[in-house]
């Protein structure tokens, strides 16, 4: 489920790769298409049509995809405020996407494609604003022209270009965009594709006839569920559900709108233009400019606010912050306004307070909650995203006497701030800077990955990390 979309772009890599091998087997003409492609899935079952076959459910598969990742992402409150972007230029990939396979079934030439040809161009008339019905070219046998099937041909190959360039503006917005499964998934994902060709393969229907109407067609319901629709209410009543209910995914972004807190302010008196906060931000809201202010470094960060979700991970990005300073030195290089690190700090002591050498949960506001962990010796702090909270931040903690630090947020992959769970625990790891000082002894900290649902998880996560401390400081008391 964390993969849809990745999945849904790896599936048009391989309908795009089929599309190219079929197309040397087929004639682009009336008399021809049907011939060369009962010849690919007859004579060339083996590869021919084994391409043919992984053409049709791969694209089946991205209308499935693209289902599922719009459902996931509108389910996890994720088209909202300045995801709206993603959203909204998700709704020409739809359309474009179901041109894309509707005009490929057109090159059957079958009874289906002249179902869909026929259905298609009669919506299309509906409107009324062609001179001459469009729809009137599939009236007799002889009005099917070879142009107009070359211009069919062009229409399969032009918009599912129009397709991918709309894929890549839907994810220019985030930076370092997933768009690649990983290898596992693909592979079994190819695998279980290339077994479903083999095992039902995709065939076609008889072969099209305009004098006759088909009694019984297999409709492909990925991509063909609305043409019973368009039989049942008519041409006007289908634009009206297909505009309406594009408009409506149009502006869901914006119903409610989001009252989001005011974005990160940079202080360039304590920015150094190292580039952290860029890098980390995983909204692309971040731009290093040229200095402004005179101070002996090239560049300073400028925080795009339009951008900005306010996830807080630029803060914890920010080498600057060092919670071991007096309150009124408490400064760094970028901060959110209504959660600044002095903040930060007084809920961390406040924390440290309640549960004296005990644990302290650091917690997300969209994964495990935290705050509702009822357990003697443990309390919680809760920020937008872990990752907003600077690794010098647990080293402060362990150093003022915490029993240990627990780093609560969502499932990995499946961070509401996309990279927030990966940058947290690559900077415990050393791995991405600014990472967990190797004084920290690493058995006082501990990473717990999990959903709001899973309550119970945290609690036993919680009191096993409780248990493991007990021993540790046995253990350490004795060797003193
Ligand atoms: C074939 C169609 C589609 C593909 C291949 C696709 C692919 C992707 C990818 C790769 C991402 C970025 C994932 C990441 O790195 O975080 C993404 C994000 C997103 N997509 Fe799609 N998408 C498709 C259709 C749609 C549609 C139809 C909608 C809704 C109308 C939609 C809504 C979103 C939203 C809201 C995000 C942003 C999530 C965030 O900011 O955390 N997508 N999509
Ligand atoms: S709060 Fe999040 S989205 Fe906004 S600038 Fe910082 S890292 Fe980027
Ligand atoms: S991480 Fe801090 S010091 Fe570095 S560029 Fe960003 S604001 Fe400036």
């Amino acid at each position: 489920m964390r993969q849809l979309g990745t999945v849904a772009f790896y599936f048009f890599w391989i309908a795009a790769a089929t599309g190219i091998i079929i197309y040397i087997f087929f004639e682009t003409s009336v008399n021809g298409a049907y011939r060369s492609v009962e010849y690919m899935s007859n004579d060339q079952w083996y590869f021919a049509g084994v391409m043919r076959s992984l053409h049709r459910y791969s694209s089946d598969g991205m209308v499935l995809m693209m289902a599922l990742h719009l459902i996931r992402e509108w389910s996890f409150d994720r088209y909202r405020g300045v995801r709206w972007y993603a959203w909204f230029t998700g709704v020409p990939v739809i359309w474009l996407l179901y041109a894309s396979g509707l005009s490929g079934y057109w090159l059957v030439w079958d009874e289906l494609a002249q179902y869909v040809a026929l259905g298609s161009m009669e919506w299309f008339d509906a409107l009324g604003i062609f001179g001459e019905p469009v729809a009137n070219n599939f009236l007799s046998q002889g009005s099917m022209t070879d142009r107009f099937f070359t211009l069919l041909v062009f229409i399969h190959i032009f918009v599912p270009l129009f397709l991918l360039f709309a894929m890549w503006i839907h994810v220019i917005r985030v930076s370092q965009p997933k768009i690649n499964p990983p290898r596992g998934v693909a592979i079994g994902l190819s695998a279980m594709l290339v077994v479903l060709s083999l095992i039902k393969p995709a065939i076609s229907h008889g072969p099209a006839d305009l004098s006759m109407i088909s009694q019984e067609l297999n409709l492909d319901w990925f991509f063909m569920l609305f043409y019973p629709v368009f039989d049942a209410w008519g041409g006007l009543a289908l634009w009206a559900l297909a505009i309406g209910g594009s408009l409506f995914l149009a502006v869901l972004p914006w119903l409610p709108p989001v009252k989001l807190p005011a974005a990160p302010v940079v202080a360039l008196d304590h920015c150094n233009g190292c580039g952290r906060c860029y890098a980390d931000c995983p909204y692309g809201a971040i731009t290093m400019m040229p200095r402004t202010d005179g101070l002996p470094y090239s560049q300073q960060a400028e925080v795009n606010a339009a951008n900005c979700t306010r996830c807080g991970i630029c803060v914890g990005a920010c080498p600057v912050a060092s919670p071991f300073r007096s309150v009124e030195e408490l400064v760094t290089g970028i901060d959110l306004p209504h959660l600044d690190i002095k903040r930060m700090r007084t809920l961390v002591d406040e924390a440290m307070a309640k549960a004296p050498g005990g644990v302290v949960v650091v917690g997300c506001e969209h994964g495990p909650k935290v705050q509702d962990l009822t357990l003697q010796g443990a309390a919680a702090v809760r920020l937008p995203c872990v990752s907003m909270l600077p690794p010098s931040f647990i080293d402060y903690m362990v150093d003022q006497g915490a029993g240990g630090v627990m780093i609560a947020g969502c499932p990995e992959c499946g961070c509401r701030f996309r990279y927030g769970v990966a940058w947290m625990q690559d900077r415990l790891d050393g791995r991405r800077d600014p990472y967990l000082r190797k004084r920290v002894p690493r058995e006082r900290v501990r990473t717990f990955w999990a959903s709001h649902i899973e309550a119970e998880e945290l609690q036993a996560a919680a009191v096993s990390f409780q248990d493991d401390l007990k021993a540790l400081n046995t253990e350490e008391a004795k060797d003193v």
